[in-house]
């Protein structure tokens, strides 16, 4: 049996176990997109998983939609993610980049980035305005209706994400996964919902994959494949995406996107075991799944994580809220230590309390027996 705490291969890198911390915005960076100074010690906290995968991170001012997301677009910010991948290397621990261009989720207010004139309007493959509020630095407003993007955009887009993973190596981040799903510019164009063109980037499933696809291959000819990962999140409702053909649309993808030879699929379920099994038999690669097999919002338990892996679902098993709780979760699942349930009211803005102040099990619960001898 495929054992979660058994080493595994990705790409290049051989980690430590196969538990992959989901990404998870938390919103501390500040204006300019510059990670706080508190990342390192987060990130370092959270190192004993296999790989960790970043919170979302723009690759241009004009990708950020949400307040206090760090960016990969400047030198400020590579030389301020510097220390936050040698922290995590320096503990033994792996760290990819989420590149997120959140496209029409964003709002004017939101552009505060030194180098955007005022004003711009979020892009997005057609003028369809979000469900919901966008958040803003001064509260929640009305999202507005997004530009729908050009072919000259469509272009300068696709090298934006990858300069930006250039950038996120030169940081020392041992790769990228590209944000593909929870409603966001790449899901947008997926879902047809959302995406009305009627040029080659719309209408037929082939078309709405063709974007995602060009942003993949660029990032893939940019540091190689083996550094690449895709994350999408089938079937979502999130921000008001909807997809009429997600059962075909998402196996094709698989198909398509396998060619590229990047390393992983990451696939945010929400409910649809069937589907991300469909999804699996046309990918050539690892395969990272972070479970929710029905609708419910639940953070899937150690033995849901075992059952996708043996019965061959997964190759790795990924967790988002429980390690914003649980730094040291690796050790508490093999040994059986209680779980700590996170805080909502801390996960997004605000300094170290809910982020950096959860305590690791065994600081807190000194043993000279493990908790699995007391259970022997
Ligand atoms: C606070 C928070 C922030 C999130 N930020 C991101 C993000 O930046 N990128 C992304 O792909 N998913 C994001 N997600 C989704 C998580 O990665 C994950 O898929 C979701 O929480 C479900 O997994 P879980 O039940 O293990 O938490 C976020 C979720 C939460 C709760």
């Amino acid at each position: 049996m495929t054992d979660l705490f058994d080493k595994v291969r990705l790409g290049g890198l051989t980690l430590q176990n196969r538990l992959v911390m989901a990404p998870l915005t938390r919103n501390r960076a500040d204006r300019e997109g510059v990670p706080g100074s508190l990342a390192a010690t987060y990130y370092a906290q959270r190192a004993s998983v296999g790989l960790i995968v970043s919170e979302g991170i723009q690759p241009s001012a004009i990708a950020q939609g949400l307040p206090a997301t760090p960016g990969l677009h400047t030198d400020e910010q590579v030389v301020a993610w510097r220390p936050v991948t040698s922290a995590v290397h320096a503990a033994d621990g792996h760290i990819f980049a989420q590149l997120m261009h959140t496209g029409r989720i964003g709002h004017p207010a939101l552009q505060r980035h030194s180098s955007l004139p005022p004003g711009l309007l979020p892009l997005a493959p057609s003028a369809i305005r979000p469900l919901g509020m966008a958040k803003t630095y001064d509260g929640p407003r009305e999202y507005v209706t997004p530009q729908a993007m050009t072919g000259a955009e469509i272009d300068a887009t696709i090298r934006d994400f990858a300069a930006g993973a250039r950038m996120a190596i030169e940081a020392g981040f041992d790769g990228v996964e590209l944000h593909a799903g929870s409603g966001v510019l790449l899901h947008q164009f997926l879902a047809d919902g959302c995406n009305q063109r009627a040029d080659r980037y719309g209408g037929s499933m082939t078309n709405r994959i063709r974007f995602v696809a060009e942003v993949t291959e660029a990032v893939a000819a940019a540091i190689g494949p083996q550094r690449v990962g895709l994350r999408v999140s089938p079937g979502t409702t999130f921000t008001g995406v909807s997809e009429s053909d997600a059962s075909q649309l998402y196996p094709l993808l698989s198909r398509v996107i396998g060619q590229t030879g990047i390393a992983y699929l990451h696939v945010h379920e929400v409910g649809d075991r069937p589907l991300t099994m469909r999804i699996r038999e046309g990918w050539p690669a690892t395969y990272i799944v972070n479970p929710h097999s029905d609708r419910s919002r639940a953070p899937a338990t150690l033995a849901e994580a075992l059952a996708v892996l043996a019965d061959g679902t997964a190759d790795l098993v990924a967790f988002g809220r429980l390690l914003i709780s649980n730094p040291d979760l690796p050790y508490r699942f093999r040994e059986g230590a209680p779980l700590t349930e996170p805080d909502p009211a801390t996960f997004y803005f605000g300094d170290h309390r809910g982020y950096t102040d959860y305590p690791a099990y065994a600081s807190e619960h000194p043993v000279t027996t493990t908790m699995r001898d007391q259970r022997t």
